[in-house]
């Protein structure tokens, strides 16, 4: 990166501190660090790849989440207008990746991504999943006041975007019907690796969880 792509860089983490600093569902500045990481560490390992794109678009792909603002349209618009001041370059190539990152809108239809979206989103999934996964998984859970488990409430198998937000649910059954489903769809080598260890550590953080909610251990 260039002295100009890391101020810029600076500027884009200045947007997500103002937008996400007060989340309290587990999308705050930590959770936007970590996927910055995780997108550093696989980007590292993959074919060469625009560092700058993956950090801008890491940096910036909650901030027009549809479950974290109360109008995402109104925040997409800002979103322009500040890539359009900061670095229109950019503009269009950060879009074609937060636009079509999230599980949920997976649900629905497959979304095409470029090789730097594919690792922005495998560092969000990777923050979804392993010991912070769970983390936030309860966090979010309390956040939107789910229950934690409720035995009469099976997963749901099929489901769409809208279900997948809308219905109740618990947050034993978030594990079934997303997180242990991400480590299969991974799109690069180096994600699929860190998955595969997060992914045994929930399966059997939840064996734990089921004897001891049947008074077996
Ligand atoms: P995306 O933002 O990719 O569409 P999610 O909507 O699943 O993905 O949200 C990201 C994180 O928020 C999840 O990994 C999980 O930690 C939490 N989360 C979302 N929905 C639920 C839920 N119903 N129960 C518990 N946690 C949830
Ligand atoms: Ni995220």
């Amino acid at each position: 990166m260039n002295n100009t792509q890391i101020e810029n860089c600076r500027k884009f983490y200045a947007l997500a501190q103002s937008k996400l600093a007060g989340d309290t569902s587990g999308h705050s500045l930590d959770h936007i660090l970590r996927v910055v990481n995780n997108a550093v560490l696989i980007a590292r390992s993959e074919a060469p790849c625009d560092l700058y794109l993956i950090v801008a678009a890491a940096l910036l792909h909650d901030v027009i989440d549809d479950k974290l603002t109360a109008d995402p349209q109104k925040e997409h618009r800002f979103l322009e207008e500040r890539l359009a001041e900061i670095d229109p370059s950019i503009q269009a190539s950060v879009f074609a990746i937060i636009d079509h990152l999230s599980f949920s809108k997976n649900l629905s239809e497959k979304q095409v991504l470029s090789q730097e979206g594919q690792i922005v989103q495998d560092a969000d999934r990777l923050d979804a999943i392993g010991a912070i996964g769970i983390a936030r998984t309860f966090y979010y859970g309390g956040h939107v006041g789910n229950p934690m488990y409720d035995p009469e409430l099976p997963p749901r198998t099929q489901m769409d975007a809208a279900a997948y937000r809308s219905e109740r649910s618990t947050v034993i059954n978030h594990f079934y019907e997303k997180l242990l489903l991400l480590e299969s769809k991974m799109n690069t080598e180096t994600g699929r690796r860190l998955a595969r260890k997060r992914t045994a550590f929930m399966e059997q953080y939840l064996q734990e969880f089921f004897d001891e909610w049947n008074g077996q251990a």
